[in-house]
Formats: structure tokens, C-alpha cells, sequence
């Protein structure tokens, strides 16, 4: 098998290329990778070709995007026809409330409001919950990630995790100052942190950014009987898992978060994210109270794609195909894990899953941290040159589509029994040796 750097040689030079006029050769820091980022043509169905023709079973699906398949021709045709009706037409598109109602019923939230990233949502839905409380404090976890925007852009990745650690330059301390930051399913910390002065705790109910770590439902249950006491808000960011199950975490948990956070996966591959609320919560918002605006906000191609998404492909039999597949793989990996005798844990939930290099799933940021992540880039360059894509990065998950089959699975199996039996030897730099 060759190795990444002798199969990607275009993507080597578009890199070089780019870096002269993108910092790091690309647009969004969660595309690049050491030694250079991949370049990818092209997608149909659950496979992607990058510049170098390389073909790839994906798994990554735009970092949990496309689960309606690439190039799905049902929404072709609607954002075709969006597109050649107009695009952008100013003032409200007469479908977006046709989307609104279809996200009420689904998500069982009273009130929709749109804006075009996951970022945006969870940014204005702190300033709808400090404009509903009157408080100014918000809770998040470490190892939770809410977009890119500066007072939740706290412990989100640190390399050594110590105190409060903005995951980024340029933020200034005093933004962050009513931003606390805790441990994910400590219920002690939790329990002491919520004040009278807390609006709201956010966070992801599956965390999806840290690989993917398991809720403790229990925790999730008094988080918000706390928040409830103590007249906080509680914001479910859904942005990944509102599209991994049908109703996303709040309807798997049956919970009744104030407001809750959609994007990604909802849109079938175009810029739309929710706030959706409580009645009395979303009625804050509006001119002369809260601001929520957007040149971009529902615009009719991304409202169309994700009205077709969301009624014809992303069905209840859709999601019982894709969790299907999910399980074949969970349970593909665990077996190779035993079988080689190696230190990995496997969690899932809906449609994603994560091998984790530790001998037990993690439970929060600090232990997955501490997992071994050089085996973790052994195994994701095997992977690449055996044609798989496991995943976005060693702090995300996989996700199966409704193209992916049962061959595609078999695949993916194949390789990662490649790749993990690399990863326990060891001491390679996969991405370049040609010894493998
Ligand atoms: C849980 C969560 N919230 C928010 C975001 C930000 O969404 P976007 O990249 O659309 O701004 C992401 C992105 O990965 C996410 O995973």
C-alpha cells in the first residue's frame, strides 16, 4: 500500500500553491491537517475523489453534512429550481414557514427562527437567553464546541487542559469574563457552579467534538432539574446531533431543553441553521428587543434543500437504515479491537461512532485528551491510503448516509483492521513511510 504523501502529490502542490494566498492552504482551520490537507474534486453517493483521482469511501460526510448522499438528485432538482427562480429575493420567502412548522412538528419546539451557521445559532441564542433571564453568565463544557465566535470559544481543544484556555488569539479576557467552563457529566461541579446570575448552560447533549462521548443520561436529566431550579435556561447545541437521529438528542432523551440549536445535517448540504424555542423564550426576539437578523437567513435555496431533506429524505426509514449500519460497524470495530488485542474503545450514538486509542470510551475532555492521538494519525493515514475516510479529525466521528451500503461497511472493516494493526505497531510516520 502507498503512503498519503506519495498518492497526493497534487494535493502537495495546490497546497503550496494556496498557503501563498490562505493561511494554511485552506478556509475553515478544521481542514487542515500535518503534513498538508487533502483536496477533494468531487462526491457522489458515500464516495469522494480527491485531486489526484484517489477515490474514497467517506465517512466524514462535511463533517457530518451530507447524510442525504452526494449529489442527491431530489435535491438537485429543488435547489435548481430555487436557484432559477431567483436565489435571493429579499424580504421573506413564502416557504420558510412550510420549513418552520415541518421543524416544530419534528423537533417538537413551539418557535423557529433561521440563521445560516451552527456558529450564528448558538451565538445569538446566548444573547436571546442573557435578553430572557436578564442574567448575564453562561455555563458551557470544556471540550464542547459551539462554532466560531469569541465568548464560547473557551477550552474547546487545549493541548494541556489547566483552568479557563480561550481556543483561540485575539480573544480578550474580559469577553469571556461570564463564560464558565466545566467538566462534562461532573454533577458535583455542576451543582455548585449554578448560580442566581447563570442565563443559561449550553452544551452539545452528545458531545460530538471530543470524538464522540457518551451521555451519561442521568447527568443530562439534573442538569436540567438544576437549571429549572435555579431559573436557568438550558440550550441544547444540536448542530451535529439534531440530524444523527430523527428527532435528534432531545427526542432519543425525550427532554425539554428552552432552546435548541440545528444546522448541518437538516440542510442536505447548504448554509441553514435553527434556533427553536419555547414559545415564551423565542418571543424576546424581534425588533426593538432582541436582535436576530441575516442577509442570508432562509434564503430559498437552502430553505428548499432542507424542506426536501427533511420530508422525503431524512425519513424514519432512512435513519433505520443508517443506524443499522452504524451498529454493523460499532460492532466490526470492537471485534478487530479484541481480535488484535489492541488499546482502542468504540462509542456510538445514531449514526456516528468513534474509535477512541484508550482502553475505555472517555468521559469527558480530560480523558479523552489523554488518549493516545500519534496512534490515532497511524491509523487515519492507513486509512486514506487503503481508500477510507474514518473520519474528520481525531476529535470528531463518523457518519453513515443514506448511500452508504453494506459493501461500503465491509470496506471500511477491511481497512481499519489494516490501520489499527499499524496503529499497535507503532513508531511510523504513516503519512509518509512507503514500507507498509
Ligand atoms: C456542536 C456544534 N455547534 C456549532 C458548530 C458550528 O457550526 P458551523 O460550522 O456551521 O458554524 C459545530 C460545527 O462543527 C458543532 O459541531
Amino acid at each position: 500500500m502507498k503512503s498519503y504523501t506519495s498518492i497526493t502529490v497534487g494535493s502537495l502542490n495546490l497546497f503550496n500553491e494556496n498557503k501563498k494566498v490562505m493561511p494554511f492552504g485552506v478556509s475553515s482551520n478544521y481542514r487542515y491537517f500535518e503534513p498538508y490537507p487533502l483536496y477533494i474534486r468531487k462526491g457522489k453517493g458515500s464516495h469522494v475523489w480527491d485531486i489526484d483521482g484517489n477515490e474514497y469511501v467517506d465517512y466524514n460526510l462535511g463533517f457530518g453534512v451530507m447524510e442525504v448522499g452526494y449529489g442527491n438528485q431530489k435535491i438537485v432538482r429543488e435547489v435548481e429550481k430555487a436557484i432559477q427562480e431567483g436565489s435571493i429575493l429579499g424580504f421573506e420567502y413564502y416557504k420558510t414557514g412550510e420549513l418552520a412548522r415541518e421543524i416544530s412538528r419534528r423537533y417538537k419546539m413551539d418557535m423557529v427562527r433561521f440563521s445560516s451557521t451552527g456558529t450564528e445559532a448558538t451565538m445569538h441564542s446566548i444573547r436571546i437567553a442573557r435578553a430572557f433571564t436578564g442574567r448575564k453568565k453562561i455555563i458551557k463544557f470544556e471540550g464542547h464546541y459551539h462554532g466560531s465566535h469569541d465568548q464560547l470559544l473557551v477550552n474547546v481543544n487545549p493541548p494541556v487542559p489547566k483552568g479557563k484556555t480561550m481556543s483561540s488569539l485575539g480573544i480578550p479576557e474580559e469577553v469571556v469574563t461570564n463564560t464558565l467552563v466545566l467538566d462534562w457529566n461532573d454533577l458535583e461541579q455542576l451543582e455548585k457552579s449554578v448560580d442566581e446570575d447563570v442565563a443559561a448552560i449550553i452544551m452539545e447533549p452528545v458531545a460530538m467534538n471530543m470524538g464522540l462521548v457518551p451521555t451519561d443520561e442521568e447527568f443530562l436529566r439534573e442538569t436540567m432539574r438544576i437549571a429549572r431550579e435555579k431559573g436557568a435556561l438550558v440550550i441544547f447545541d444540536e448542530t451535529k446531533t439534531g440530524g444523527k437521529a430523527y428527532s435528534g438528542a432531545k427526542g432519543e432523551f425525550s427532554l425539554e431543553p428552552d432552546l435548541m440549536i440545528l444546522g448541518k445535517a437538516i440542510t442536505g448540504g447548504f448554509p441553514l441553521s435553527v434556533i427553536a424555542g419555547k414559545r415564551e423564550v423565542m418571543e424576546t426576539i424581534g425588533p426593538g428587543k432582541t436582535a436576530h437578523g441575516g442577509t442570508y437567513n432562509a434564503n430559498p435555496v437552502s430553505v428548499s434543500s432542507s424542506l426536501v431533506t427533511l420530508k422525503e429524505i431524512l425519513t424514519e426509514d432512512a435513519f433505520y437504515h443508517m443506524r443499522r449500519l452504524n451498529r454493523m460497524l460499532t460492532k466490526g470495530y470492537e471485534e478487530i479491537g479484541e481480535d488484535l488485542g489492541v488499546d482502542v474503545s468504540v462509542a456510538s450514538w445514531g449514526t456516528s461512532g468513534t474509535v477512541f486509542f484508550s482502553k475505555e470510551v472517555p468521559e469527558n475532555y480530560k480523558e479523552f485528551i489523554s488518549s493516545d492521538i500519534s496512534r490515532w494519525f497511524t491509523y487515519f493515514f492507513a486509512c486514506l491510503s487503503g481508500g477510507v475516510i474514518p473520519m474528520g479529525g481525531f476529535n470528531e466521528e463518523w457518519t453513515l448516509s443514506i448511500s452508504h451500503s453494506e459493501e461500503d461497511v465491509r470496506k471500511h472493516l477491511e481497512v481499519a483492521e489494516f490501520a489499527l494493526r499499524k496503529a499497535k505497531e507503532g513508531g511510523m510516520n504513516m503519512s509518509t513511510d512507503e514500507s507498509f
